[in-house]
């Protein structure tokens, strides 16, 4: 009898923890009734890839906006030309070479040491450099940031709870109209995606912000142009989000592909076992 009671205790108590964590989760999920849009990632799934051309335009994107603020302080230049990046080519096998890689590196200041007179100097960037950082200091970001510090972009999607979607509903959400018992101090935004809904960001994305431009992709070997889409804010958000979602998993597509290669591997191998086991055995009565 004590036994089942203690049992009915446990199963109460792990019954009450899941309600509450669950609880918790959707308070996670941001502040008021605010409805997410969910989309339809094209990395998602067995199959899973990068929209190239999108991810393109969302490099643009973080150039043209993101980047005053945000670092992306795990890639290097030439890491947008490796094979399965945004801006591979087939025939720069060798990203270093690769001439977007080098006008993109070019177009950043990278602070160096100049070897001869060992002043900090500010010279064009080179493929092998990394994105450089933004702010000397986490007090000088705080304070061109109204106290808020931008946080590095390069894996965000892969550290918030559904990313990508994360990262898309916030830069869209801040056209929801705010609820009367949020209260904002200066230099903060009402954004219902963030928890409590205030965020210390202010709205980035508006219709028209970002020129797009045809862009280049690899397809099945080809350079294939692909016309530039309306410059709409969801579609600027959509773009950019491909972008970050490759900067934090570049060797998903890789990795699948290993993934059902492997499957593959095993089934052949399990078939030709079966096969050769029945005619190893084929005269042995059993
Ligand atoms: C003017 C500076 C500025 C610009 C430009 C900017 N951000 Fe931010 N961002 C911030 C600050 C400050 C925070 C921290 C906000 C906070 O903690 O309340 C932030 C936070 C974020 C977060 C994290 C939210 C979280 O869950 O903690 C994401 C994601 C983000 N920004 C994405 C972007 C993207 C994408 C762009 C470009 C389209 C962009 N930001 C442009 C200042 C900026």
């Amino acid at each position: 009898m004590a036994f089942k009671t203690s049992k009915s205790l446990i199963i109460g108590a792990i019954v009450a923890v899941a309600s509450v964590t669950g609880i918790a989760f959707a308070a996670g999920g941001g502040s008021s009734d605010y409805k997410q849009d969910h989309v339809d990632w094209s990395f998602n799934g067995a199959f899973g890839k990068y929209d190239r051309a999108a991810a393109q335009r969302g490099y643009k994107v973080y150039r043209e906006v993101c980047s005053s603020c945000h670092q992306l302080k795990h890639l290097a230049f030439r890491h947008l030309g490796d094979k399965g990046a945004p801006f591979y080519l087939e025939d720069f096998p060798n990203p270093n070479d690769n001439p977007y890689v080098k006008n993109f590196a070019a177009d950043w200041q990278i602070e160096d040491i100049d070897g001869d007179t060992g002043d900090v100097v500010e010279r064009p960037g080179f493929p092998s450099d990394y994105f450089p950082e933004i702010y000397p200091n986490a007090a000088a970001a705080r304070a061109s940031n109204g106290g808020a510090v931008p946080p590095d972009l390069s894996v965000m999607v892969k550290a918030r709870n559904n990313g990508a979607d994360y990262v898309y509903n916030l830069m869209l959400a801040y056209d929801a109209p705010k609820p009367a018992d949020v209260e904002l101090t200066p230099g903060l935004y009402y954004n219902p995606v963030m928890d409590g809904g205030k965020i210390g960001m202010p709205p980035q994305l508006e219709d028209g912000l970002v020129d797009y431009d045809p862009v280049e992709i690899m397809d099945h070997g080809k350079v294939k142009l692909i016309p530039a889409p309306e410059n709409t804010a969801k579609q600027m958000a959509y773009d950019v989000t491909q972008f970050l979602a490759w900067s934090a998993d570049p060797k998903l597509e890789q990795r699948k592909r290993t993934g059902l290669m492997t499957i593959l591997y095993l089934l052949i191998l399990s078939i030709l076992l079966f096969f050769s086991y029945k005619r190893v055995w084929r005269n042995v009565e059993h």
